[in-house]
Parts: structure tokens; C-alpha cells; sequence
């Protein structure tokens, strides 16, 4: 009687000790499989690699596939970014300017509807990008001339000369520059329908 007990209490003692070594494996394992370095995958079991870790060449590595060795390749000749529209006047030269501007002027209608929303956006991109120079009656007093910065008085735009221009020919000084090219080119800073926003906003000061 006594000795069918101890083999019970061993056998239960028995079972208990060999939970506590499951637990005990689970737990170790479970801690090896964290790795410090988050970079590295630690060991993978399936898969056979090249499916799991794509082969790729970082941006600014040299390329073997290449012919120029470089893995950044510059777009092919003419490509042009999704939903850009390349600007169709030449405005390097004061010649250029000179005959495009009027071109300009005649070829391009303003895409964006004048109204309150798109003045009140053009006011606030004017007070960005003109205001500087133009002032913030757009009369030519802008802070960089009436501090002695900028040499040349900036055109008032609220005048008789800029305002019977047609709005495709404001678009082009914008975008490319006076004439004379005292006034820097804008194209790059600010955005085509920006720039017609702009000009929506000029023509409510006249009216
Ligand atoms: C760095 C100063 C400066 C900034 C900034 C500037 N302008 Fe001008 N702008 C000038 C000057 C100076 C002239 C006169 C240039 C000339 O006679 O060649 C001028 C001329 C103009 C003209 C008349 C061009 C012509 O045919 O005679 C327009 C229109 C104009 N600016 C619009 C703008 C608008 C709109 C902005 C903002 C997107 C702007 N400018 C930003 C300095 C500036």
C-alpha cells in the first residue's frame, strides 16, 4: 500500500518536472530567437532565398549591369514627371523672353476659374513669393527696394501696364523672368496652377 503511494507521488513529481522543462525550453527558446541587430532576419527555414530577399543594388552603389557602372540612371530623354506639362516657350536668352512673353500672351488661357477661392489662395501666394519685392499693395514698394537691397524698382502691378497685359503673359514673366531678367525666373518655386492663382489675385486688385 505504502510503496503503490510513492510510485503515484513519484509519477505525478515525474510529470510536473517534465512541464517545467517544456516551459523552461519554450522560454529559451523564444529569448535566442530575438536579435539586436533589426537588420538581420536571423535564421529562415523556408523559402529558398531569392523569392524572401529581393537582390537589389542601393541607390548610390556602383552597378555592374549598368554600362556607366551607376545604379541611379537619369530619366530617358523626354521623359516628363506624371502630371507635368513641360512649358512650351524657350526663356533662356533676353531674345527668347523678349519674343515668347507676347506669345505666351496670346497662346495660354488661364485654366483656373476667378474666384474667391483661388484669389484668396493667390493672395496668399503672392504674400510668399512677390510681396518681397512688389510690395504688399503690388505697387512696386516692396521691402528688399524701399530698404536699399534690391536696385532696381520692381513694375507696379497694379498699374495700366502690367494689368492690360493678357494673363498668359504675366504667366511667362512668372515663370521665366523679365525680359531683362531683373526680375528672376519663379517656374521652379511655384507650381502652374500657382502661378495662374497669382494672377487671378493681381487682377482683383484692379477691379
Ligand atoms: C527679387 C524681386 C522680385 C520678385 C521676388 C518678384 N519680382 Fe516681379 N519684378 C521685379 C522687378 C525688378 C521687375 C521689373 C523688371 C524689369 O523691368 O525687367 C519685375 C517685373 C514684374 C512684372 C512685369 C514684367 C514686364 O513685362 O515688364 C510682372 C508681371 C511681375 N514682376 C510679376 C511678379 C510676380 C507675380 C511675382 C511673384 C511670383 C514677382 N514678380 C516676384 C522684381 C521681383
Amino acid at each position: 500500500m505504502n510503496q503503490m503511494l510513492n510510485t503515484k507521488v513519484k509519477n505525478i513529481l515525474k510529470m510536473k518536472y517534465s512541464q517545467h522543462l517544456i516551459i523552461m525550453i519554450l522560454f529559451l527558446v523564444a529569448l535566442t530567437s530575438c536579435n539586436e541587430n533589426k537588420n538581420n532576419p536571423g535564421y529562415a527555414y523556408m523559402g529558398k532565398h531569392d523569392m524572401y530577399y529581393t537582390k537589389f543594388y542601393k541607390a548610390y552603389t556602383p552597378n555592374p549591369i549598368f554600362k556607366d557602372s551607376m545604379t541611379n540612371q537619369l530619366p530617358v530623354e523626354g521623359a516628363v514627371p506624371r502630371g507635368h506639362m513641360p512649358f512650351p516657350f524657350a526663356t533662356k536668352s533676353i531674345s527668347d523672353r523678349a519674343v515668347n512673353q507676347t506669345l505666351a500672351g496670346m497662346q495660354l488661357i488661364n485654366p483656373v476659374v476667378y474666384d474667391e477661392t483661388s484669389i484668396a489662395k493667390g493672395k496668399e501666394l503672392y504674400n510668399t513669393y512677390c510681396k518681397v519685392c512688389h510690395g504688399s499693395k503690388a505697387d512696386g514698394n516692396g521691402h528688399l527696394y524701399t530698404s536699399g537691397l534690391f536696385p532696381a524698382k520692381p513694375a507696379s502691378l497694379i498699374g495700366s501696364y502690367v494689368q492690360n497685359k493678357p494673363d498668359g503673359e504675366i504667366y511667362y514673366v512668372i515663370t521665366a523672368g523679365s525680359i531683362s531678367g531683373l526680375m528672376g525666373p519663379h517656374g521652379t518655386q511655384v507650381a502652374s496652377n500657382e502661378r495662374w492663382k497669382i494672377i487671378n489675385y493681381l487682377r482683383s486688385l484692379a477691379k
